[in-house]
């Protein structure tokens, strides 16, 4: 049916891609449905009554903001977060290095306006994190994709895929990833690695954006230094984020880079959102402030631990061993199964049969071409009840598919 519209539209909505997640959260929102779908943190999880009592600073400090902001940031937020964020950024950065962003998706739509023409290439793990990667292709982009195996991106595959670019004639410009606890895969990118990218980066000249919104969502081990803090040349920018470490309905995220670049996106931030709501930023400073942050953290990250402990025991009782492949997160919100002979598709119907859904592993291929043995699985929505019994439910469902 033709529209008022048809003759208006940009170029760009001929090829304009919505998550196939979103369209499917419908199938399993129906009751009974026991899912492992989204990727949403708990409600349980969220530090209701703390929140409230920063709410404290809209009285105390209305007439400042209920007003516009500087698109920079609010300077009390910009300078607990230089404060917070030192010892994983390696040091104090001065205030022009940090922008404060509506969410970490902000992140790299603004990163993408500074730095993507049409057909411009973007190497990314592969799979990935479809939210950012389509608007990624709503914006021109190209993927040049790099496998992953159990430590994430197989960083070694850069330099002959990124010659081949070059020498016919395109522009690697920026690397995507997710170097802590990867959504989809839940794996973690090895010190090794995460020199030899910045090697690479410096080699071939493309910037990096470091994704980070589950790096401080760590249940053991030691958290490994940062892309930002082992480069010397301000190629990267870190991407971090309140959504998983208080709440998503902040909206209230932030990025670390050169002046110049920080610079930049500041400038396309004016066009498109003037600032990040005052009124937000100031709540979650006053959190911060209140000493919230820091003493609630460690309540998220047990809670999300004993969930993915849960999930863990589940998978290990009721899933076919000899059919499926896993890693074990050690942070973050994800489980990536790998199986032998079974089609995801064919599995996701015959799971929301039984009544339980996860994500298909297609979606997050920013190509389209792959996953078709693979799905994720989200433990920190379920109890740890409905994990069990999930399980039992999706286990039964590929054994029936396995003959
Ligand atoms: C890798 C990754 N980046 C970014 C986001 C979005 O974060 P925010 O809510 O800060 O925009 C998510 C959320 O699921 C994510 O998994």
């Amino acid at each position: 049916m033709s529209s008022f519209f048809d003759g208006l539209y940009s170029g760009r909505v001929a090829d304009l891609r919505p998550s196939p997640i979103r369209e499917m959260l419908h199938l399993v929102r129906r009751p009974g449905v026991i899912s492992f779908a989204g990727g949403m943190p708990d409600p349980e999880a969220f530090p209701v009554d703390l929140f409230y009592e920063a709410a404290g600073i809209l009285k105390s400090q209305g007439k400042d903001v209920l007003q516009y902001g500087t698109t920079e940031g609010y300077g009390p937020l910009k300078d607990f977060l230089i404060h917070w964020t030192a010892p994983r950024m390696g040091r104090k950065l001065e205030h022009d290095e940090m922008l404060i962003t509506a969410g970490s998706s902000q992140v790299s739509d603004l990163l993408c306006w500074a730095l993507i023409d049409q057909d411009d290439l973007i190497l990314i793990e592969e799979p990935s994190f479809l939210g950012v990667f389509l608007n990624m292709h709503n914006h021109g982009a190209k993927f040049l994709t790099v496998p992953c195996d159990d430590e994430g991106m197989m960083v070694d595959l850069i330099p002959e895929k990124v010659e081949r670019a070059q020498k016919e004639g395109k522009k690697v410009k920026l690397c995507y990833t997710i170097a802590n606890f990867h959504n989809p895969l839940g794996t973690t990118l090895s010190l090794e690695r995460r020199k030899k990218l910045i090697e690479y980066a410096h080699r071939y000249g493309f910037a990096i954006m470091e994704d980070d919104p589950y790096g401080y969502v760590r249940f053991e081990g030691e958290h490994l230094p940062t892309l930002f803090s082992l480069d010397d040349r301000g190629v990267v920018v870190y991407a971090g984020s309140f959504s998983k470490i208080l709440a998503p309905g902040t909206r209230v995220g932030w990025c670390c880079g050169s002046r110049e670049i920080i610079r930049k996106m500041a400038i396309f931030k004016q066009g498109v959102d003037v600032c990040t709501s005052l009124v937000a930023q100031a709540l979650v400073y006053e959190y911060c402030r209140l000493g919230h942050l820091d003493s609630f953290l460690p309540k998220i990250i047990e809670h999300y631990k004993k969930k993915r402990d849960a999930m863990e025991d589940a998978m290990r009782e009721h899933l076919p061993l000899d059919l499926v492949h896993w890693v074990k997160p050690e942070g973050g919100y994800f489980y990536w199964v790998k199986m032998k002979g079974i089609n995801s598709d064919e599995l996701f119907k015959r799971a929301v049969d039984n009544q339980v859904a996860f994500v298909p592993g297609k979606a997050f291929y920013p190509n389209r071409d792959g996953g078709e043995n693979e799905l994720r699985l989200c433990y920190t929505f379920a109890s740890p009840e409905q994990t069990q019994e999930g399980m039992k439910r999706l286990g039964e469902a590929m054994k029936g598919m396995a003959g």
